[in-house]
């Protein structure tokens, strides 16, 4: 398959298309080749192996040869080869070539070109201007006009020389069973001008002309033959649907690796954009949980500001309350102390005139004792004196005996005043009536 792709691409690029569309010089749609060299150069066996070859590639194969490939041409061909009977002239032998080319176009080789087959012919009208030119000096033209009147101008797309030296090709021949025929028998001379006429035609025209080294092996030259016809030849039918096949099946195997580096490329997309997507998504949950923690300390911050507030408040309001209570314990702590200094300073003043009045009534009572002792005195020296007059004076006693003894039982004003004195706290300390105050 590979080659016949590469065949049909040599085709095309030799401007095969053209040519199979009918470009100049091709008034039918076959293909027609001419093998051409001396006598036992290859021609035969390299006109088998690539007619094989063609048919194996699926063209329509006609080989044949010249002369003799006719009913006509049998007959001709042993006219010319082997008739002894008959002394041929060149001129003659010229003619009797063309008439079996003639009969061999008519016959053979235009329908097989007609129906579109590739004609292979073991010589044509090289061999003629070979041979019956360069060989038997006939002018060149005028035997190729010859030939040209055969054919009616039909010549061959291709023409494979295969060339030898002929003392080779004599070896070659004397190997093989058969007898030489009548050009085979000719000198040598004769048959290296029939060369250098063969070489000569194709160095004229390259374009159509294949010229091989024919002491290469077969199967070199079967390959060489091969390259030129795969230049020359379109593809057939088969190998066009084949290759046409194949470029389907290239081309669908390029699709489907379109396809699947398509999908490879979406694949990959829809992962970068699934892994983008879950990026953003980590992104936004990190700044989400971010907020929510900030708000969280926003707020469990606000909350201790309000507790440590509300506990600072409390705080505030229990030393306030303390502060409060503690001035107000010392209020009434200093006022009680001022109320016990009060006291103490009025119990104090209380003992003094307790003790005053207990001093000025140990005075009074010493006083008085000392009074009552001078008037006990007095009595006593009164009533001695009285003892000397009676009854009145024992009168007066007896007044100023009770009148002591009731002064014994009533104070004197002084003790009344300290009595009062003493009795003074007591109204302190449960006040009297303002009215009772007043009075
Ligand atoms: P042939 O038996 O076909 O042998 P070969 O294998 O060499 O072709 O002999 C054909 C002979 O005819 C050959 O020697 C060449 C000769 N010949 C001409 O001289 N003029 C021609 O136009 C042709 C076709 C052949």
């Amino acid at each position: 398959m590979v080659g016949k792709l590469r065949a049909l691409r040599s085709w095309r690029a030799a401007g095969g298309s053209e040519r199979a569309e009918g470009g100049p010089g091709r008034q039918y749609p076959g293909w027609f080749i001419a093998l051409e060299g001396g006598d036992g150069a290859g021609k035969s066996t390299q006109l088998a192996a690539v007619a094989d070859w063609l048919r194996g590639r699926g063209y329509a194969v006609v080989t044949t040869r010249e002369p003799g490939a006719t009913p006509l041409g049998s007959v001709l061909r042993n006219l010319v080869l082997h008739a002894e009977e008959h002394k041929l002239g060149a001129r003659a032998e010229a003619l009797l070539f063309a008439a079996d080319r003639a009969d061999h176009m008519e016959t053979v080789v235009r329908p097989a070109l007609e129906r579109g087959a590739v004609v292979l012919t073991d010589r044509h009208v090289d061999s003629s201007v070979a041979y019956q030119s360069g060989g038997r000096g006939l002018a060149a033209d005028e035997v190729a006009a010859l030939s040209t009147f055969a054919t009616e101008g039909v010549r061959p797309d291709l023409v494979v020389l295969l060339d030898l030296d002929p003392a080779v090709a004599r070896a070659r021949r004397e190997e093989r069973t058969g007898e030489a025929d009548k050009l085979e028998a000719e000198t040598a001379e004769f048959h290296e001008r029939v060369r250098a006429t063969f070489l000569a035609r194709a160095k004229a025209e390259p374009d159509r002309y294949l010229v091989l080294d024919a002491n290469q092996a077969p199967r070199i030259l079967t390959g060489a033959i091969q390259d030129r016809l795969d230049q020359l030849l379109p593809p057939t039918a088969e190998e066009i649907a084949k290759a046409a096949q194949r470029a389907a099946e290239i081309e669908a195997a390029v699709a489907r690796e379109q396809e699947f580096r398509a999908a490879q490329a979406e694949a990959e997309r829809v992962r970068r954009e699934a892994e983008e997507q879950a990026s953003r998504e980590q992104q936004e949950r990190e700044l989400a949980e971010r907020q929510a923690a900030e708000q969280e300390r926003l707020r469990l911050a606000k909350e201790r500001a309000a507790a440590s507030e509300i506990a600072e408040r409390a705080r505030a309001e229990r030393e306030w309350a303390e502060a409060t209570r503690l001035s107000e314990d010392e209020k009434r702590e200093s006022e009680r102390l001022a109320q016990e200094r009060r006291a103490e300073a009025e119990r104090d003043a209380l003992r003094r005139r307790e003790h005053e009045l207990a001093m000025r009534q140990a005075e009074a009572r010493a006083k008085e004792r000392a009074r009552l002792a001078a008037a006990a005195a007095k009595a006593a020296a009164d009533r001695a004196g009285r003892l000397e007059s009676p009854a009145p004076k024992s009168e007066r006693l007896k007044g100023s005996e009770a009148d002591r003894a009731e002064r014994l039982e009533s104070p004197t004003p002084e003790a009344e005043r300290l009595e009062s004195a003493t009795r003074e706290p007591e109204r302190l300390e449960s006040p009297a009536p303002e009215s009772e105050e007043e009075s």
